[in-house]
């Protein structure tokens, strides 16, 4: 039976200029550049799979939807629905839910940034919990070293959210909010009323605060066992890199693998994972046919107990 999740459909935001990383993203979309060895793209979409989301929109700039098709195309092969928009231009992250208020309809949603890593123990548990939830927002907390580069909330001892601040001089708190939010339907009007920041952009943080003051914003930690990674500079993509590299050689297993998430959540077959993996010629494809043969023995092993 597939692990689904139907309260939630989910929206990858994969546009922007990724000017921190030109001259590379002058030609390339950011969240299409290999992080070891597979394209960005690819964490923030298991993330959604690992949530149990089949129906799946990526945002992306204009003319860029064709590499991103080409690699995901309509995702039946992996048991899931996607879909593609476009943006004209960098609205803000709160665009998202114009640009995809046809595709959200009457449901609710989830937003993950392309540019988000996510990895550590709990994470499939937590978010199975927070999609449970189909009132209000959730946001996610991270403590950092230099929450002044990030979205940043403040909360009291029961863990509920008195302040968020974007990009705060003096932050309030050493949370960050990661790029990875959950919101029911009023989503849609809030982002549709909201006014665009003095920086120009309509602000995630500010979609959240309307959510604060309702008191309807649920705010979950990430512990420090955990990894939260953004990757917008050199540094952060060569680092992002590195510890992939470093956990998949280390456990053998490979970290954010669609193909494989695809297959563990029963939304295609174990035969089908290995049919993918027959059209990779190298060993990420021969890793996905071993996974296909584990999981065939299994699911007979179990059949038989
Ligand atoms: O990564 C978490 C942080 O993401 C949050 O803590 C902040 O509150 C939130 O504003 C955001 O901050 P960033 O400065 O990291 O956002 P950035 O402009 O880099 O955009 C994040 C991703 O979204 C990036 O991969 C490009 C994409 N994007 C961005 C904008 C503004 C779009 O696709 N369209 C856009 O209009």
């Amino acid at each position: 039976m597939a692990q689904e999740n139907a309260n939630y459909k989910g929206i990858i935001l994969a546009g922007g200029k990724g000017s921190r990383l030109f001259p590379i993203t002058r030609s390339v979309n950011k969240q299409l550049l290999p992080v070891y060895n597979k394209p960005m793209v690819y964490y923030p979409l298991s993330t959604l799979m690992l949530a149990g989301i089949r129906e799946i929109l990526v945002i992306t700039n204009p003319g860029d939807h064709v590499g991103y098709e080409q690699l995901l195309g309509n995702g039946s092969q992996l048991g899931l629905s996607i879909d593609y928009a476009c943006q004209d231009k960098p609205r803000g992250l709160a665009d998202a839910f114009r640009v995809g208020r046809d595709f959200i309809g009457e449901r609710n949603v989830a937003l993950i940034l392309g540019d988000n890593i996510f990895y550590g123990p709990g994470f499939q548990g937590l978010l199975a919990d927070v999609s449970t939830r189909t009132s209000g927002a959730t946001v996610f907390a991270y403590p950092v070293k230099d929450p002044h580069r990030y979205g940043v909330v403040e909360i009291n001892d029961q863990n509920l959210a008195i302040s968020i601040e974007e990009k705060p001089t003096e932050p309030k708190s050493s949370l960050a909010v990661v790029g990875l939010y959950f919101y029911d339907n009023q989503v849609v009007d809030i982002a549709a009323n909201l006014k665009p920041s003095p920086r120009g952009e309509l602000e995630i943080t500010d979609l959240n605060d309307h959510y604060l003051q309702r008191g309807e914003l649920h705010v979950e930690a990430l512990g420090r066992g955990f990894a939260w990674l953004d990757m917008g500079t050199f540094d952060s993509l060569m680092q992002a890199g590195s510890m992939i590299q470093t956990v998949e050689s280390r456990q053998g297993l490979k970290v954010a693998c669609i193909e494989e998430v695809a297959c563990v959540k029963g939304f295609i077959s174990p035969a089908q994972l290995a049919r993918l993996g027959a059209e990779i010629p190298n060993d990420y494809g021969e890793y996905l046919q071993e996974r296909a043969a584990e999981l065939i023995a299994e699911r007979e092993s179990g059949a038989d107990g």
